[in-house]
């Protein structure tokens, strides 16, 4: 009777140490999404394309507390012997004060039926809006924590290894006038080294 109580136990033990660990929705890894991670070489959209005409979205922060923005300056390349992903943020932007607080950031872009809820991430400030919620975006956090989206077909998670402001006593007369006129802050520069692509 005690070896089938004891053999009972083992099997109890064994079944709940083979239980699959419960995830909620926007938590845990991205292997059970439909996500394939690629290297940043296999990268196949023209970067022009993929910033300036399709657009994208940079976004930092972690659950409970993220931003997002729309941003058409950007580029992507090598640096210090790292692939690079680097955005241009005006300190004008509540995403700004994401970009400072935090280690990460990500930019993912989307297909272009997404197009109109890019402009509305583009016009619209997290400071007056859920704007996830209202382009109607559902958020899936990396493996470190970082917020990427259901809806996008490629994402790019970076690690900030360089900020700065342009110096504004170095800009072109052009740039320089054009921040005046507009009285959008002189943005930054932030480098992110590639840390992970992933696409669907
Ligand atoms: C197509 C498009 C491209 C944009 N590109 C940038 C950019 O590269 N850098 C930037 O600072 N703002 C850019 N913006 C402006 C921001 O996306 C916009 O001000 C946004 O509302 C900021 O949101 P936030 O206050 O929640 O950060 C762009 C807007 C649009 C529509």
């Amino acid at each position: 009777m005690k070896k089938i109580i004891t053999l009972l136990f083992t099997a109890i033990a064994i079944m709940s140490c083979n239980k699959t660990p419960q995830t909620t929705e926007t938590t845990g890894t991205l292997r059970d999404k439909p996500w394939q991670e690629i290297a940043p070489s296999q990268i196949e959209l023209n970067p022009l394309q993929m910033i300036d005409k399709d657009w994208l979205e940079v976004s930092a922060g972690k659950e409970g507390k993220m931003n997002l923005m729309t941003i058409s300056w950007g580029s992507i390349g090598e640096l210090w012997g790292k692939p690079v992903f680097t955005v241009y943020v005006s300190t004008s932007r509540y995403t700004h004060q994401f970009m400072e607080e935090n280690e990460y950031f990500t930019v993912t872009h989307f297909p272009a039926s997404m197009k109109e809820k890019l402009a509305y991430l583009g016009r619209v400030s997290g400071r007056d809006e859920d704007k996830v919620a209202g382009a109607g975006l559902t958020v899936e956090f990396t493996e470190l924590g970082n917020p990427i989206y259901a809806e996008a077909d490629l994402a790019i998670e970076c690690k900030k290894i360089y900020a700065q402001q342009f110096n504004a006593d170095l800009l072109p007369a052009e740039q320089r006038e054009w921040y005046e006129k507009t009285g959008i802050g002189i943005h930054y520069m932030y480098i992110g080294e590639i840390l992970h692509v992933w696409k669907k």
